[in-house]
């Protein structure tokens, strides 16, 4: 079957002339069907989907939001689609919060996302200047490239099941009061018959952040399955994560973000990711909050894990429940239905049956 190209048309034809023309160059003969219109979304369910959104100066598309309340209100409108995104601006914002956004309300309707789904393009390109220099290409050039790379990774969009697949839960809070735990407790009870489950508690001083050392330092400890830093992370979190077929993140909502610790996890796997890809790995999430904010977490976690470090999301990759009290998340209405679900789908994503 083609590929389908989500392309909302912009009010004024101008901004979208770039995006037009890369995809021209990009796609060549590829056979697509292009929609234009949120009216069009319908009779997807299965297909392989290309979102390429023309974000103007502004950060903004009318049509675009048109599409974002028919993702956001219809549950099942992409159900078993895979994507690939392309967001282009004409200013040097927005791009990545934008792609961040529709890939959350694509998820939540069904779909899935390869890993490394997003080519952003800003209005200056500066942020193909490292691919540009690699390539001995222009900005232009290394764009276009960077889309026919996306075009020909989603021509095999599935992701490999297991008979006995390992997970790896990561989490930093204390078990015996901790909301995130006791869901984690049941999903993880309706889980550990067919699979294999480690966890690791990165609490407070057990992991330092990333050091940010220089890209050739970086590579030279990351080949060698270390970090300059060493300690729990390249004795147990790095063979943890090669060993893994998808990683769950337990994740409280602070400030509105991952925790400390679970960032500094993160940005601490860019030692591993310098030698390794993480394509056939998948990652959920499991997020907690207080009051409200669940959606700015789950964004935090595809564009980290999903669109920078290249693992692949899963169709509803996230559950997402508000709690405060010690106790009060087993107690929300329809919550074991809720966790049932989230465990089923990841046996689902996971499991070979
Ligand atoms: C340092 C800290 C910051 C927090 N910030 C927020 C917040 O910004 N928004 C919110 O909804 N809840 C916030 N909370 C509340 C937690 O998300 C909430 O208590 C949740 O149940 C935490 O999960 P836990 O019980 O697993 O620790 C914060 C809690 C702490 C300790």
């Amino acid at each position: 079957m083609s590929l389908v190209l989500i392309h909302p048309a912009p009010d004024a034809l101008w901004a979208d002339a770039r995006l037009a023309g890369v995809l021209r160059r990009a796609l060549g003969e590829r056979p697509v069907q292009i929609l234009t219109r949120a009216e069009e979304l319908d009779g997807l369910p299965g297909r392989t989907l290309l979102f390429a959104l023309p974000l103007g100066e502004w950060g903004i598309n009318l049509e675009y939001i048109r599409m974002l309340v028919r993702l956001r209100s219809e549950p099942g409108l992409l159900e078993g689609c895979t994507a690939g995104l392309i967001v282009d601006g004409a200013g040097e914002l927005y791009t990545k919060s934008a792609a961040a956004e529709l890939a959350l309300a694509l998820n939540r309707a069904g779909c899935a996302l390869i890993g490394r789904p997003l080519v952003e393009g800003t209005g200056s390109l500066a942020n193909f200047q490292v691919q540009a220099q690699v390539q001995g290409a222009t900005l232009m050039g290394a764009y276009e490239a960077a889309v026919r790379d996306l075009a020909e990774r989603l021509e095999n969009p599935g992701f490999p099941r297991k008979e006995r697949p390992r997970l790896l839960a990561l989490h930093a809070s204390s078990h015996h009061t901790s909301n995130t735990m006791a869901l984690w407790s049941r999903v993880r009870a309706e889980l550990e018959d067919r699979c294999d489950i480690q966890e690791i508690g990165l609490r407070n001083g057990t992991l330092s952040d990333c050091s940010g050392c220089p890209y050739t330092m970086c590579l030279h400890f990351g080949e060698r399955g270390e970090c300059f830093y060493g300690g729990v992370m390249s004795e147990e979190v790095y063979p943890a994560v090669r060993a893994a077929d998808a990683l769950v993140l337990l994740c409280p909502n602070y400030n509105d973000a991952l925790s400390a610790n679970l960032t500094a996890f993160i940005n601490r796997l860019t030692a591993l990711f310098r030698q390794t890809r993480f394509y056939d790995k998948a990652v959920f999430a499991l997020i907690v909050s207080g009051y409200s904010g669940g959606d700015i977490l789950a964004r935090q976690v595809i564009a980290a894990l999903n669109m920078n470090k290249s693992f692949y999301l899963p169709p509803r990759f996230a559950l997402m429940e508000t709690a405060n009290f010690p106790g009060q998340a087993m107690a929300l209405p329809g919550i074991v239905d809720r966790l049932e679900d989230f465990a089923r789908n990841i046996r689902r994503t996971v499991l070979a049956e």
